[in-house]
């Protein structure tokens, strides 16, 4: 008899067990024998555990819940989802906001829980879309995120049209200007740790953004500088740059890495966060948040 093989489709998530199967009750009588059965891996199917093919219409239900979990500020499950399904729900979301009016203006760089690591401590560079709608001035209505987390990052504008991977000697072609940025994420599965894959599917958290005046990039030497966040003049939070990839330069080295990996284009006067520099602080109704990184400048977000 030859061995069976199992085949998990990387796209629907389906998985396609060759030959024969036997399927067994608690007491292992053969009940059925089913011949190169397919599983549902999407958690969709309604004949479960067998794949029904609702799987087609996965991307776009998954897409509709957590924009529901955004809109009513509700967390949704985690999906476990597949890498080529995360992406294709990233993009959803975005085609959905430009339908919707908004324009793209950038990218932010995260981490992630890497799945296929046995270190759950590991991570690996994820990025999330921004919109011009998530630019918050001054201030954020919090009650419309969920468990909403300030973090302090710096934010490059770009030059140049970001296709292929950056060499480090090549940044300061790609980078016209940096700026003081504070990111707010907030991730739709409540406070649960995501796998990369849900974190992707999520837009790697995205949810506003504000950052403080440009000054040219070939000025800084942004690895001596600090980040610091304040809440109501209080200080909580402080990190060196050198928090971020070792190097904060090195963060547009890496996310070209990720573009390119998912065939995106970065186009031309783009702003990308960087990732955090510091902890996130959780955001309150009420409370004055403000990061400040010296001789670069700052930002103040008043929550409400
Ligand atoms: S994998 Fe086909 S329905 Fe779930």
């Amino acid at each position: 008899m030859d061995t069976p093989t199992i085949f998990v489709n990387p796209k629907s998530g389906s998985i396609k067990i060759s030959g024969e199967v036997n399927v067994v009750d608690v007491d292992g009588n053969v009940v059925e024998t089913k011949e190169n059965p397919k599983i549902c891996g999407c958690g969709l199917s309604k004949d479960k555990p067998w794949c029904d093919s609702s799987h087609g219409e996965y991307v776009k239900i998954v897409a509709n819940h957590l924009r529901n979990a955004r809109t009513l500020v509700k967390a949704s499950p985690l999906f476990g989802t597949t890498p080529v399904r995360a992406r294709e729900i990233r993009e959803n979301e975005l085609k959905f906001r430009i339908e919707s009016g908004e324009t793209l203006v950038g990218v932010k760089l995260g981490g992630a829980l890497d799945s296929k690591r046995k270190d759950e401590n590991m991570g690996v560079n994820i990025f999330g879309y921004l919109t011009d709608a998530m630019q918050c001035i001054e201030k954020l209505n919090v009650s419309q995120f969920i468990h909403p987390r300030a973090e302090a990052e710096i934010v490059f504008k770009t030059s140049k049209e970001i296709s292929s991977e950056i060499h480090p000697s090549e940044i300061l072609d790609y980078v016209s200007h940096v700026a003081a940025g504070m990111e707010i994420f907030d991730y739709r599965y409540g406070e649960v740790r995501a796998y990369s894959e849900d974190a992707i599917a999520d837009n790697a958290g995205a949810a506003a953004f504000s950052y403080g005046a440009w000054v040219l990039a070939h000025r800084e030497n942004l690895e001596v500088l600090t980040a610091e966040v304040f809440v109501n003049d209080e200080i909580v939070e402080t990190a060196p740059l050198t928090a971020i990839k070792g190097n904060p330069w090195l963060a547009i080295v890496e996310l070209s890495k990720v573009l390119v990996a998912t065939g995106v284009k970065l186009p031309a006067g783009s702003i990308v966060f960087s990732g955090s520099a510091t902890n996130g602080v959780h955001m309150v109704a009420g409370n004055t948040y403000r990061v400040e990184i010296a001789n670069l400048g700052k930002v103040e977000i008043k929550a409400n």
